[in-house]
This record gives C-alpha cells, sequence and structure tokens, in this order.
C-alpha cells in the first residue's frame, strides 16, 4: 500500500514536471508528423517513461521485459491464464468483428477476447487476438488516473525474414501462436498519427474526452459472438468446428471454445465503469427481423444465409454510421460468410489439419466474405454502391479526420469538412486514395476499409472540384 502510494505521488510529480517543461517550450505551430515506428530497447525506454502504471508497465517495465516466445506465454505474463486461486475469468470469440482485425475475422477464423473483469482481487484486462495479424491487442486501467489505457503488442516471427514475407499458412493456423521471435509493446500514445490508432475507435469524441470499451452488440442474443444459448452463436460454432475440429486456438482448447461467455465481456465493460457503447446494435430486436424478412422470402437464418435478411431496426443505426457520425456497425445477419467460399475453405482447413495438405499450401481461409459490394459496404469494408462523392468521403473518411479528433498532428491536416482544407491538400488526398493497397501510405488505411472502384471515382471527381 504504501509503495503504491509512493509510486503515485511519483508518477504525479513526473507528469506535472512534463507539462511544465511543455508549458515553457515556444509555441508548437508545426503538426507532427507519422512517425516511424520503435523497436526493442528504445521502444520499452519510451514506453516505461511515460506517466502511467497499469498491469501491462508491471510486466514490461518492472525489470528487464521478460521474453515472450507465445501466445500462451504472453497470456502467463498478463495474468490471462487461470490459476489455483487466481481470479481470471475467462474467453468470448467473435465470428465478425468492427475492429482493426475486422478483415481476418469469420466463424472460421475468429477473434478472441480474453477477459479479467474487475473485483475486489484483480484488475480489468482485456486481450483481444485474431489468427492473421501480428499483434494482440490489450485494455487496461492506468492506476494513476483511472482511465483506460490501450496497448498494442506486435510479435515478429521467423517467417518475416523469408523472401516473399509470411504464407498464410504461418499467419491462418496455430503456427502463429509460437515461435515469435521478438515482441514491441506500444502505447496508445505511440500510434496516435499511424492507421492503427485506437482512439478513432476507443475515444472517438476526441481528445480529453472519456475513452470507451466496445462491444456493440452488447445485450444477449449477443449476435456475431460464440455463444451455446443462442440459436446464432451456435451455427457459428458449428462452422467454426466443421473447419477447426478440436484444435486449439489461442491456447483454448476444442471443448473450451463453446465456453465462449459475451454476457461475460459486456459486464466486464460495465463494471470497468465504461460509458456507453455510442450507436449500440440492438441485437434482441435485429435478430428476428432478419429472421421473418429471410423467411419470407424462403430462407432460414441465421443457420442458413444464402438468402440475406433485412432489419428496419439496423437501417437506421447503419445510416448513422455511413453518415461518419459512429464507427462501422456490425452487419444485420449473424454470418459474414459467403456460402460457397466458406465450403472451400473449410475443405481446405480439414485438408491441412488431417496432414492431406502442407501448410506452405494452405490458402487465405480469411477470403470467405461475399463478392457482392453492396453486402461488403454493409459489413464496413468498403463504401456502398451508387454514393456520392460526398457520401463517400463521409463513410470512408470521417472516422479519422473529423474535426473532433487530435488536431496537432498531420492526419489533421485532411478533414470531411472539405471547406476547411485547401486546392493542395485535395490533390494530397487524390494520390493517397490511389495508392496500391499494400501501399502503407494508402487512404483509407488498408485494415479499416477499402474504396470500390466506383467510389474511388466518385470521391476523385469531388476533390478535383
Ligand atoms: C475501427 C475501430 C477500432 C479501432 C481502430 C480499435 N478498436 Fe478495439 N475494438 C473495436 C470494436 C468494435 C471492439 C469490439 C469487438 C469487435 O468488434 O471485435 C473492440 C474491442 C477491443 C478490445 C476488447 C475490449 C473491448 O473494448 O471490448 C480491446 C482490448 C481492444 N479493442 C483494443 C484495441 C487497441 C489496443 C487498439 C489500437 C491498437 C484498438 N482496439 C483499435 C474497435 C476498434
Ligand atoms: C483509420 C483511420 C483513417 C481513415 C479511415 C482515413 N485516414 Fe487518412 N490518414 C490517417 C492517418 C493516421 C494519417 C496520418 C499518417 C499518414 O500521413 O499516413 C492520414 C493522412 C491522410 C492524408 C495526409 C494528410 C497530410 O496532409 O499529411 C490525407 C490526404 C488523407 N489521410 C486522406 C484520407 C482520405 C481521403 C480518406 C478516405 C478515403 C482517409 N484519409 C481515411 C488515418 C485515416
Amino acid at each position: 500500500m504504501g509503495i503504491f502510494r509512493a509510486v503515485k505521488a511519483l508518477l504525479l510529480l513526473a507528469s506535472a514536471l512534463v507539462c511544465a517543461c511543455a508549458a515553457e517550450g515556444e509555441t508548437e505551430l508545426v503538426l507532427r508528423g507519422p512517425e516511424e515506428l520503435r523497436r526493442g530497447e528504445e521502444q520499452f525506454e519510451r514506453l516505461c517513461n511515460r506517466p502511467i502504471r497499469d498491469p501491462v508497465t508491471d510486466v514490461f517495465c518492472v525489470g528487464t521485459p521478460p521474453p515472450v516466445r507465445s501466445l500462451m506465454e504472453l497470456r502467463n505474463h498478463l495474468g490471462l491464464t487461470s490459476e489455483e486461486g487466481g481470479e481470471f475469468f475467462g474467453h468470448t470469440i467473435t465470428g465478425h468483428s468492427t475492429s482493426l482485425v475486422h478483415r481476418s475475422v469469420s466463424a472460421i477464423n475468429p477473434r478472441v477476447i480474453f477477459v479479467r473483469p474487475e473485483t475486489e482481487g484483480q484488475e480489468f484486462m482485456a486481450m483481444g487476438f485474431a489468427r492473421g495479424e501480428q499483434f494482440t491487442e490489450i485494455a487496461v486501467k492506468n492506476r494513476v488516473d483511472g482511465e483506460f489505457q490501450f496497448y498494442l503488442v506486435m510479435f515478429s516471427l521467423p517467417c518475416d525474414e523469408d523472401d516473399g514475407g509470411c504464407t498464410p499458412g504461418a499467419l491462418l493456423t496455430e503456427a502463429i501462436e509460437s515461435g515469435w521471435t521478438g515482441v514491441n509493446v506500444y502505447g496508445e500514445q505511440d500510434l496516435q498519427n499511424t492507421p492503427l490508432d485506437c482512439r478513432v475507435c476507443h475515444q472517438p469524441a476526441g481528445t480529453d474526452t472519456r475513452k470507451l470499451l466496445r462491444m456493440q452488440e452488447l445485450e444477449p442474443p449477443w449476435n456475431h459472438w460464440f455463444y451455446l444459448q443462442s440459436k446464432g452463436g451456435r451455427a457459428l460454432m458449428d462452422d467454426y468446428y466443421a473447419a477447426k475440429g478440436d484444435e486449439p486456438f489461442a491456447g483454448i482448447s476444442g471443448a473450451d471454445i463453446a465456453q465462449s461467455q459475451p454476457g461475460l465481456l459486456s459486464s466486464a465493460i460495465f463494471f470497468a465503469g465504461s460509458p456507453p457503447q455510442p450507436n449500440a446494435f440492438v441485437s434482441n430486436r435485429i435478430e428476428p427481423e432478419v429472421v421473418a424478412s429471410a423467411r419470407a422470402l424462403g430462407g432460414d437464418q441465421p443457420a442458413d444465409n444464402s438468402v440475406p435478411g433485412s432489419s428496419e431496426t439496423w437501417e437506421a443505426i447503419y445510416e448513422r454510421a455511413k453518415r461518419g457520425e459512429a464507427i462501422s456497425v456490425p452487419y444485420h445477419d449473424v454470418k459474414v460468410t459467403d456460402p460457397q467460399k466458406l465450403e472451400v475453405m473449410t475443405t481446405a482447413y480439414v485438408d491441412y489439419r488431417e496432414g492431406r495438405m502442407e501448410r506452405e499450401a494452405l490458402p487465405d481461409i480469411r477470403e470467405v466474405f461475399p463478392d457482392d459490394e453492396r453486402l461488403l459496404a454493409r459489413m464496413g469494408m468498403t463504401t456502398e454502391p451508387g454514393l456520392s462523392g460526398e457520401e463517400v468521403l463521409l463513410q470512408a473518411c470521417s472516422l479519422c479526420h473529423n474535426e473532433r479528433l487530435d488536431r496537432t498532428i498531420t492526419r489533421s491536416r485532411f478533414d470531411v469538412n472539405l471547406s476547411l482544407i485547401g486546392r493542395e491538400e485535395k490533390e494530397r488526398a487524390i494520390a493517397r486514395i490511389q495508392l496500391p493497397i499494400d501501399d502503407p501510405r494508402v487512404m483509407p488505411p488498408r485494415l479499416v476499409r477499402r474504396l470500390s472502384e466506383e467510389g474511388r471515382e466518385r470521391l476523385i471527381e469531388l476533390l478535383s472540384k
């Protein structure tokens, strides 16, 4: 207790000093540009010099950072594995995401979130992971001010050194979960002017507003989340098990996958004191509307999504997201997969698992989404066909280029309020949206959304005016 207070006092002093220094320096007129992410010791030093103390800095900033060679080791260090007498609570799994990893996530390549709820005996922590991206995402609370703090743990793999980079087999099987050759830990502060900025979604009202945890489908039946008690949750798990059988995922046994508890995350979010979800997805109204509308057309949602459903309740929240008033909304149907593509990728994975296909030959099992641009837009992946240039701008760019966000970084030079920006900036935007998708400077950033041909054309027309 005494030590905790002393540390806290020191930290407060440190932050006061930082503020004093900043006030004495000359006024900053220059916007901060994008910085390359630091690595290794240099990054740990930067991370640990901030006046932040929480369960992540406990692991990486007290003494030498421990080696982390696998996801299981990371879970162990962070206290996200059940121990005798320990209080870690569990996990939940989703087959559709509207986060940074949304393009990786489907029923056959889901996102797990380990949840350690805040209780008298332990501090809040949540960690998300999906195969396909070489990072895990963490939320904790800073003891200094009680505010949420977000971290990205990036890990490297031996295949990073290969000529063609990592294959789908290296990224989308159990291979990605171990054999790590190093980790770099980034605080949300390090990611501010990058496409990995956590705050655009977890602090959407801008600097100095409360941060929030996210779960858009906050209430039962928790569409898109694996859940034994709901029809949709079981339908997703059926797809999962058809491909994955009883293989372990992220250290969870095949049988325990079914123990996914979406209610654990929603209650942990509540007890951690997160502000409410903006533009929530109202699961218990949307699911019955989807089921009824599909049935009228001969469909059988949620198990069979070959006939897509529709929902008036959903349209209203989607419209708000489309206008840029909120982040992407989860899709109305439980499943986001195209039935034929899902079947092909499921067969491939089974062949791999049963030894008939080499790991290196595994296709990219993330590619299970439909080709239909309209459906893709509604899943948050592109912009809706038929939109005007102004509407494309809002749907594709306003998440990160709006007046609420940090005005001290170069990102703010572009703004969806075009009356605020000049010719030169518009030209810069035209150039950025035409970059190839694998260029790190392409807009919108690769992980968040892609423009359709039509959307790009409309936007270029608008920006050329
Ligand atoms: C594009 C929006 C978006 C961005 C950017 C984003 N998140 Fe999230 N995050 C979400 C959503 C939505 C969820 C809810 C689950 C889901 O949809 O996958 C979520 C869930 C989480 C969770 C689980 C706890 C919770 O809030 O439910 C963690 C931890 C998390 N994000 C960390 C991060 C970190 C760290 C970053 C930055 C590196 C980040 N997120 C960036 C949208 C985002
Ligand atoms: C997920 C967040 C995100 C989205 C969505 C996004 N951007 Fe960006 N944008 C950034 C970040 C971060 C930067 C700063 C880093 C950089 O320059 O690459 C940036 C920089 C820019 C710049 C350069 C600003 C300058 O003058 O330095 C332009 C122009 C731009 N974006 C245009 C767009 C357009 C047009 C869209 C929509 C089609 C878009 N962005 C969507 C995050 C985003």
